[in-house]
């Protein structure tokens, strides 16, 4: 589906929960998480409904992202239903590795094609300050089994505050370049003060090439991740909320108020 400004609308970001098993400085920025009330969250027969409605508008990509993706219960009952629709052509989720080392198969094995794995240092005792209290071990296992169960390509979010020559980030693109792993530098961005820019070895962040709707863990359908632009599927049902969100999709970000990193997923 094209939007008002000629993009191709195909690709839609879900955030299956707002939980988190991580606490990361540049994603958990304020004093305190506000968790939204469980009886919000989408169920999982919700969120296939709404996939298949976004799959009769041209969505042909989905990533599932959090929060954590891989903290929700019977996570990779959800990955079954969206492969088993088969409107989808590529399904994947950017998860932060702690439980991916049990998860890779079975979530393999229903039909997620690949994974984003954030990963900001190599150094054990950094990763724990920037994640408070992560062990950067589990997240090397997780790789593994990622690759073991080919979830390829395997990608490698490396928060940055300007550029990938910044030493933690070289050790990750040295790293990435031994393992076969296809890093990309993301800048540290800002949604109240609407800082973005474009990734470095990914797509996100350029407005004009932007393909891209999202969906809350609460069922709101967001047609930027740099607006307060939202549309609730409770409350228009989900074909009117898609029409409403590509409408509205701006032509470029500007800045989102309602939302914080932890519960939208980057
Ligand atoms: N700036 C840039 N990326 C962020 N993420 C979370 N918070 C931020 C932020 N402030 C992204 C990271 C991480 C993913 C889950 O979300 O890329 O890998």
């Amino acid at each position: 589906m094209l939007d008002r400004f000629n993009r191709k609308i195909n690709y839609l970001r879900i955030s299956v929960t707002d939980r988190c098993n991580l606490r990361c400085l540049y994603c958990v920025t304020g004093d305190k998480l506000k968790l939204l009330p469980k009886e919000n969250i989408l169920s999982y027969e919700e969120i296939s409904e709404v996939v298949d409605v976004a799959a009769g508008f041209g969505i042909d990509k989905i990533r599932l992202t959090g929060g954590e993706p891989l903290v929700r219960l019977d996570i990779v009952k959800l990955v079954e239903m969206i492969s088993k629709s088969g409107k989808i052509k590529d399904i994947s989720m950017t998860t932060n590795g702690m439980l991916l080392e049990s998860f890779a198969r079975p979530l393999s094995e229903a039909g997620l094609h690949r994974v984003n794995i954030s990963l900001d240092t190599l150094d054990p005792e950094k990763f724990r300050r920037m994640t408070r209290g992560g062990d950067i071990n589990k997240v090397f296992a997780g790789i593994e089994a990622a690759k073991k169960h080919g979830l390829n390509p395997i990608k490698i979010n490396c928060v940055v505050k300007k550029s990938s020559d910044e030493p933690n980030a070289s050790q990750v693109k040295e790293y990435c370049l031994k393992n076969g792993l296809q890093p990309r530098f993301i800048r540290q961005m800002n949604l109240r003060t609407g800082v973005f820019s474009t990734v470095d070895g990914g797509t996100g962040g350029n407005c004009a090439k932007c393909n891209r709707l999202r969906l809350t863990s609460d069922g709101k359908i967001k047609p930027c991740l740099f607006s307060d632009v939202e549309f609730d599927i409770k409350e228009f049902g989900i074909t009117r909320a898609f029409e409403l969100a590509i409408e509205a999709k701006p032509e470029r970000g500007s800045r989102n108020h309602k939302n914080v990193f932890s519960n939208i997923g980057g």
